[in-house]
């Protein structure tokens, strides 16, 4: 029995660390093609800074929609057909293709990590952080919009700005399968009153 989880832990590291080298290979063959084969032109009508989840959409829509030229400005690599299965995401957490962010110590949260730190993955990647999440999507607090336009827009003008985006840009669909275990955790959450996000 002993033996047959040791071939499991072998397995799964060695193919563990063949996808931590794949990484490494995209990752850096990138960089050279992109060196030394990609021209930059003088000027451009709008420069991108990140094409994260929102600067790819920008950029898309700058492509398919105007003819303006721009120009996106990306720290991580290009993906690859391998990197776009949902399913690979959580390997990418803590690579090279993350910018392997952690929180300062929680006094409320992160129990079980060490120092009370948890580690916010976020993707340096083209496709940022909608490559690694795991296909889910979060609203921010729409709050935090009001104070950022300095109240130039209201919380309804921001809110319908967000389902316009989720329903005809990003084609976001509800959970489709939803263990009891999850249920548990919402309900908990609930009757310990936690706000609902997006509020
Ligand atoms: C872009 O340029 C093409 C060719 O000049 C023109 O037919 C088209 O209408 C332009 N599109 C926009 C959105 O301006
Ligand atoms: C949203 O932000 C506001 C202002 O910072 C804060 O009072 C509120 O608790 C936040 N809501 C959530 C659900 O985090």
């Amino acid at each position: 029995m002993l033996s047959l989880y040791c071939i499991q832990f072998f397995i799964f590291s060695t193919c563990v660390h063949i996808f931590t080298v794949f990484t490494y290979l995209v990752y850096y063959s990138d960089l050279v093609t992109t060196k030394y084969f990609h021209e930059i032109q003088p000027e451009y009508d709008y420069i991108i800074v990140g094409s994260g989840t929102a600067g790819s959409i920008i950029a898309h829509r700058l492509a398919t929609e105007t003819n303006y030229t721009f120009l996106v400005v990306e720290a991580g690599s290009r993906s690859n057909a391998l990197l776009e299965a949902p399913v690979l995401g959580p390997f990418f957490h803590g690579s090279i293709l993350d910018w392997q962010y952690e929180t300062v110590p929680q006094e409320y949260a992160c129990f079980a990590m060490k120092n009370n730190k948890c580690k916010l993955a976020q993707g340096k990647i083209i496709g940022g952080s909608s490559k690694l999440n795991n296909m889910i999507h979060f609203r921010g607090n729409i709050s935090h919009y009001v104070e950022w336009f300095h109240e130039k827009f209201t919380k309804e003008f921001i809110t319908e700005q967000f389902e316009f985006v989720e329903k005809n840009i990003l084609h976001l669909n509800d959970m489709q399968y939803q263990s009891e275990l999850a249920d548990a955790v919402l309900a908990a959450a609930e009757e310990l009153k936690y706000e609902k996000l997006g509020t």
